[in-house]
């Protein structure tokens, strides 16, 4: 067994911000991770990271902009903590050798971006993410900082107390990608998850096909709740043939989107008057999908994204990635031709619930970065602010579960805190929904005291359920999952019906049933991912349920979420959080009221237009 004070599972942006913060506080810390640091899907942010840096600009407007881009379901706790943090993070991150693009006189150049009042984007180029990662993971290896690579965690090693939250998190089982091992990791302190999005649970996304969910859907079955899962965001511009990211700084540069028809229509329909093609995200995809199904979309499918106009020397400077794409993806040329885009997947806003110290409602297991919901984003993200969110939230993770003693926390979690009771579903009847395991959530071993017999038995549990896997025949995943990813596309999209997430909901049973007759055919223990994708599917069809039935849940219109049968966002009754707990055979909905008062103002919620 292995065994250090903190483990940090994944290395991603959060991952890698939370250890190098464990570290420097004295934590015997270690990354495992099912990837490579560098391969860590935060290398394709392309963008950019929000920061008030000016004199002219402040933290209060960054904070009132992202509270206002989450359609007031942001927590103002945690939004000003993102909005004053993240100026002193970028300042580190350019000491630690962030190449940033600059301006003449040196300083680190800013650009717009969709629903910020001041251009404070910063960047490098187009591959923000990508310089990111590696500045910090450098950071990670100057440190001696251990990291286990292709390792892939499959559970955490949880006591079973009836009650989530009197359990403990004593570390975590893995799988050793690389030979087929499955061992513990025992965590002294506190286990961190910053494992990232769940892109995967949608067949066109902007994610990696790594993008599985894996420590929300762990967290989940150890059951901490959840929250806001129904609000998952599609970015306006992604290339139709692939979902491959085309950024939203072509915009922010001045880029245009037209329909079939040579419309700029943002403009010329109405659709944000005032901000037109920089207006927030899910204000852009709706109004893309509106032309698409009007028939003014090109091939019936996507709209044109045009950044000649900007010219050659402008695009090589600050967007020279995004040719490469549009060219090696799409065979297009982005200095003579439009570019098609339609919108794609690209993030989910609600996660495992924390408090701005990344504290679960489980002790000693933390959450960070877009698999974690503390809430900054609420219905819907800016554009900029998932890579502060990474550094801030990480860094206080890392600090908080290696010891460190931080300002108490405002943000309540577990579900004593404040709740108000919730209908699972007028469909589907609670105890009806089981999660795609056959296996326990939780140790069981009655309350043992010693913590490496809770990970010792877990990774027991794990081995012999990967050896079932393996042995056994049987389903194999891959329709399984193709089938979660087209019905929650079809039915669970940009535009949804009761109706249609009520449909979503019963496939999704199916697929659960279908999952307890999976198994693998390649009998490998070498990089078999066969049975890596036959682990993750069972996350993905658990977190397909949670989107769906929080999105049958919540009665209105906010943000990313858009219900045809409820056409106005109604604060009298919604002005709360969507928490979704499992607990050994008992699914809970419940919500919690949001928090808008802020250190010196109470954010009143107004029209959010663009
Ligand atoms: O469009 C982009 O470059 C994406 C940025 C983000 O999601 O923050």
């Amino acid at each position: 067994m292995h065994e250090h004070d903190v483990i940090v599972v994944g290395a991603g942006g959060a991952g890698l911000r939370a250890a190098i913060a464990a570290k420097e506080e004295g934590a015997d810390v270690a990354i495992v991770t099912k990837l490579h640091p560098v391969r860590s899907h935060t290398g394709a942010a392309e963008g950019g990271i929000n920061a008030a840096l000016q004199e002219e600009d402040s933290w209060e407007d960054h904070a009132y902009d992202t509270m206002k881009g989450s359609d007031f379901l942001g927590d103002a706790p945690a939004i000003e903590t993102l909005t004053k943090d993240a100026r002193e993070d970028v300042i580190q991150l350019e000491h630690w050798g962030m190449p940033f693009s600059r301006e003449e006189d040196g300083t680190v150049s800013q650009r717009p971006f969709g629903g910020l009042s001041y251009p404070r984007t910063t960047y490098a180029g187009a591959e923000t993410g990508h310089h990111l990662l590696h500045t910090m993971y450098e950071q990670v290896v100057k440190r001696g900082i251990e990291v286990y690579e292709e390792w892939y965690v499959t559970d955490l090693a949880v006591t079973d107390e009836d009650d989530p939250e009197d359990r403990t998190c004593h570390g975590v089982a893995a799988y050793d990608i690389k030979n087929g091992a499955v061992e513990g990791f025992r965590a002294r302190d506190s286990v961190i998850l910053a494992t990232g999005g769940l892109g995967q649970v949608f067949d066109h996304t902007t994610n990696a096909v790594a993008n599985t969910g894996d420590g929300q859907a762990m967290a989940y079955r150890a059951g901490v709740p959840l929250e806001d899962m129904e609000f998952v965001q599609f970015h306006p511009t992604s290339l139709p043939s692939t979902g491959v990211l085309i950024s939203e700084a072509v915009r922010g540069e001045g880029g245009i989107l037209y329909n079939a028809e040579g419309e700029r229509f943002m403009f010329e329909r109405g659709y944000a008057n005032n901000e037109g093609e920089l207006a927030s995200r899910d204000v852009v995809s709706r109004a893309e999908l509106t032309e698409i199904n009007e028939g003014r979309g090109i091939e019936d499918e996507y709209v044109h994204l045009d950044m000649r106009h900007l010219g050659e020397e402008r695009i090589m400077d600050r967007l020279e990635n995004i040719l490469h794409l549009a060219a090696d993806f799409e065979g297009v040329d982005g200095l003579e031709e439009p570019m098609p885009v339609k919108p794609g997947q690209h993030y989910q806003m609600g996660g495992i619930e924390t408090d701005e110290n990344g504290e679960t409602c489980i002790e000693g297991l933390y959450a960070a970065g877009e698999c974690a919901c503390v809430s900054v984003h609420g219905a819907n993200r800016l554009g900029g602010n998932a890579l502060p969110e990474l550094f801030v939230f990480g860094k206080r993770a890392g600090y908080h579960a290696a010891g460190r003693d931080m300002k108490t926390a405002e943000i309540p979690t577990g579900p004593s805190a404040r709740s108000e009771a919730g209908d699972v579903s007028p469909a589907v009847e609670p105890g009806a929904i089981e999660p795609a395991t056959d296996e326990d959530a939780v140790a069981d071993g009655g309350q043992t005291a010693d913590p490496t017999a809770i990970v010792d038995q877990e990774v027991e549990a794990e081995r012999e359920r990967i050896e079932r896997l393996l042995e056994d025949d049987g389903t194999n995943h891959a329709d399984i999952r193709a089938d979660v990813q087209q019905t929650m596309t079809e039915y669970v999209n940009v535009f949804r019906t009761e109706e249609g997430i009520e449909t979503a909901l019963e496939d999704l049973q199916d697929a659960r049933r279908d999952y307890q007759d999976v198994a693998v055919e390649d009998p490998s223990r070498t990089f078999n991912t066969d049975l890596i994708h036959t682990l993750e599917t069972r996350n993905i069809i658990d977190l397909a349920e949670t989107i769906a039935l929080g999105a049958l849940a919540r009665t209105e219109f906010r943000g990313a979420h858009w219900r045809a049968e409820h056409q106005t966002r109604k604060d009298d009754e919604w002005l709360k959080h969507t928490m979704i707990a499992w607990n050994n055979g008992d699914l809970d909905l419940y919500y919690v009221p949001v928090i808008l008062d802020g250190e010196s103002k109470t954010y009143e919620p107004v029209d959010r237009s663009y």
